[in-house]
């Protein structure tokens, strides 16, 4: 199982499915390391999560900050035993009517910056450590307005068969977790939905998801946390779907 003086590292730890993992590795005694842009929120993670818990500004997409990332964590632990690669912004596009703009974004971040910070904090990680990426059940569909997060979760996905082979000497497991719909701030972040969009969203899961509900960042980091420990240890290059069977029927 995780023990007490493993290290974890969650980009994008102050909201969402990566506040709920960071917490869920605290309480099993892990020292957690997140990341984000925003200080108010690592602030308000640092005050309920405590000691345990050390924040860093930074931003995956800039080369820059992972090399603070990594300074900081060797200086106060010395080495990671998990990443959560968890960092990710979803942001609609219509085809047709794209920016590059919007291109870049997505994918410097969900996938330029994800392939970066993993690959920096390669001399952290311990032998035998466990790497999760966070893609989607979208890596796998075609969901209208949503081309580019589609095919940067597909990457996300991608990264994980090739890590896992190219990490195998150093007894890395790599594995991705693909979440369906997860009730987080990300719905009126990125996605610039409504409180009524989400009530119609909720409504439409009860019809069409076989467990008729959004899930719970509770439920994505119960995942993550599994495939990081030792239950896991036969587990590698895989991705799993965390989303209720929706998109499994
Ligand atoms: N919620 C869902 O339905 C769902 C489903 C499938 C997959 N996912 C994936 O799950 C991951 C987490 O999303 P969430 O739903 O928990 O959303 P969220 O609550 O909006 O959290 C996103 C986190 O990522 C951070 N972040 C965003 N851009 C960043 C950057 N450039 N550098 C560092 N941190 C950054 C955010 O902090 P700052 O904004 O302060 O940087 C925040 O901590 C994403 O990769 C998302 O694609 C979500």
């Amino acid at each position: 199982m995780i023990e007490k003086n493993d290290s974890i590292l969650i980009t994008g730890g102050s909201s969402g499915i990566g506040l709920a993992t960071a917490k869920t590795f605290i309480d099993a005694g892990a020292d957690v390391f997140i990341t984000g842009r925003n200080a108010e929120r690592l602030d308000t993670a640092k005050k309920e999560l405590g000691d345990a818990l050390t924040t860093i500004q930074a931003d995956v997409s800039d080369t820059k900050d992972n090399e603070k990332v990594y300074e900081i964590i060797k200086d106060k632990k010395g080495y990671l035993t998990t990443i959560f690669a968890n960092a990710g912004v979803a942001e609609g596009n219509i085809m047709g009517k794209t920016s590059i703009e919007s291109f870049d974004k997505t994918f410097d971040i969900n996938v330029k910056g994800m392939f970066f910070t993993v690959q920096s904090m390669l001399p952290l990680l311990k032998n035998g450590s466990s790497i999760v990426l966070n893609a989607s059940i979208v890596a796998n569909k075609g969901m209208a307005n949503l081309s580019l997060y589609n095919a940067s979760k597909a990457a996300v996905r991608s990264f994980s068969r090739s890590w896992a082979n190219d990490l195998k000497s150093r007894h890395i497991r790599v594995n991705t977790i693909s979440p369906g719909v997860t009730e987080t701030p990300i719905f009126t972040h990125g996605l610039d939905m409504s409180k009524e969009d989400i009530e119609n969203l909720k409504a439409s899961l009860a019809q069409t998801s076989p467990i008729g509900r959004m899930g719970t960042p509770q439920e994505i980091a119960d995942t993550v946390f599994f495939l990081a420990s030792k239950k896991a240890s036969y587990i590698n290059g895989i991705e799993l779907a965390v989303d209720g069977g929706f998109a499994q029927i």
